[in-house]
């Protein structure tokens, strides 16, 4: 190690680098990829968007401007939550982040630091524990785990898993990478033990629009909880709209503590771009067309994959019901990190090692089916082909 990199923070140095991105590195050059490794679907942001982010730039918005969000999108926000949550919750509590990336890093900050406990299941996107890391808290892992029924998480496990130092629980749902929900009930059980000890929740519902079934939306604290319940929910732009390279999510916290999050806000990015909130306010009002076509093609895509690898009779998963993502096994195959290189250099097929998501994500491998019909066609293909070689 060299001597710049051994001053730094122990918190900072010892933050791990994506698992993910280790395999896209050694892949990304192959011949006649196709890259389902990431969390993006492959359409560009539609016109309506960026339409909006280019007429505030040609007026000239190009500013400073309010660090909470500017007023027009918070109050889009409310109605949002209004019309798909059922909950007329004001504007006040919504602050715009740059990215729902920025919104968990200030929840983080929000409430746990040195020497405290966050709960959370796994597999799991990485990027939570890691953020935990940097704050230097701890990040306690409880298992999702998988069955013939899907993925299931006991509750009851959660609970047992809390302890004095415990400040917070966060819970992705629909989840990143399994795409498993959770049901009312658990959600119940976990606010219920949260209110009764003092706890806050994080809860990251980034994919709540992305559920299968005739649903429009997943179950989320939002049902259950009260306005000041110490909840921070995250939430993003990315998915439901195509625009992942923008950067802008959401926070939604309890007006009492809004001051609070300002200043985390002026002490990061000191608010996000005007032009960018001017997009992120016409994704909301113009946009439930648009992400009803993505649902429909990630059906589509879903449906194309679990076909094939069903027809190997080797390939171990269920059918998600949230978000964009298989979560898959193959049988005989344990080293996930090894397996995900294989398969790229081989078939062409860029897919994420499940133990890039924990060491409960062993054995299984990542595929991102937000894609157009013939990319998935294509490497569902390739898959089968290899996979009963
Ligand atoms: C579970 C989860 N939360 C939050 C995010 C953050 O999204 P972004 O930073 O693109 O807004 C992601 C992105 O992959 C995610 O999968």
């Amino acid at each position: 190690m060299t001597d710049l990199i051994a001053s730094l923070r122990d918190e900072a140095r010892t933050a791990p680098e994506s698992g993910i991105v280790d395999v896209i590195t050694f892949g990304r050059d192959c011949a006649d990829l196709i890259p389902l490794w990431v969390g993006e679907g492959d359409l560009p942001t539609p016109e309506f968007i960026t339409r909006a982010a280019a007429a505030s730039l040609a007026r000239g918005e190009t500013f400073y401007t309010h660090q909470r969000g500017i007023p027009a999108l918070r109050q889009a926000l409310a109605d949002y939550h209004l019309r798909h949550f059922g909950k007329d919750w004001g504007a006040e509590r919504y602050f715009v982040t740059g990215s729902g990336m920025q919104a968990i890093q200030i929840a983080v900050r929000l409430v746990a630091g040195s020497g405290d406990e966050v709960i959370y299941p796994s597999p799991a996107w990485p990027n939570l524990p890691a953020a935990l890391q940097i704050a230097g808290a701890e990040a306690v892992s409880v298992p999702l785990v998988f069955a013939a029924q899907g993925w299931t998480l006991d509750a009851d496990r959660v609970i047992a898993a809390i302890t004095p130092r415990t400040r917070a629980i966060y819970l992705n749902s629909p989840s990143n990478p399994t795409g498993w929900i959770a049901d009312r009930a658990t959600l119940e059980t976990i606010l219920h033990e949260a209110r009764r000890r003092g706890l806050w929740i994080i809860a990251d519902e980034v994919y709540s629009r992305f559920v299968r079934g005739g649903l429009t939306r997943a179950p989320s604290f939002i049902d259950i909880a009260e306005p000041d319940d110490r909840i921070l929910y995250v939430n993003t732009f990315s998915k439901n709209w195509a625009m992942t390279g923008w950067r802008v999510g959401w926070l939604s916290a309890p007006p009492e503590i809004g001051q609070v999050v300002e200043n985390l806000i002026q002490y990061s990015t000191s608010g996000v771009a005007e032009f960018m909130q001017h997009a992120a306010h016409a994704a909301l009002t113009q946009g439930e067309a648009f992400l009803a076509e993505e649902t429909a093609r990630a059906d589509l895509g879903l449906e194309i994959l679990t076909t094939a690898l069903g027809d190997t009779q080797r390939a171990r998963f269920t059918r998600p019901g949230g978000a964009f993502y298989l979560f898959f096994g193959i049988e005989g195959e344990d080293d996930s990190r090894d397996l995900a290189r294989r398969i790229v250099r081989e078939t062409g097929v860029g897919l994420a090692p499940g133990i890039a998501f924990g060491a409960e994500g062993e054995g299984f491998l990542r595929l991102c089916f937000a894609r157009s019909r013939r990319d998935l066609s294509t490497a569902a293909a390739r898959l089968r082909d290899w996979i009963a070689r």
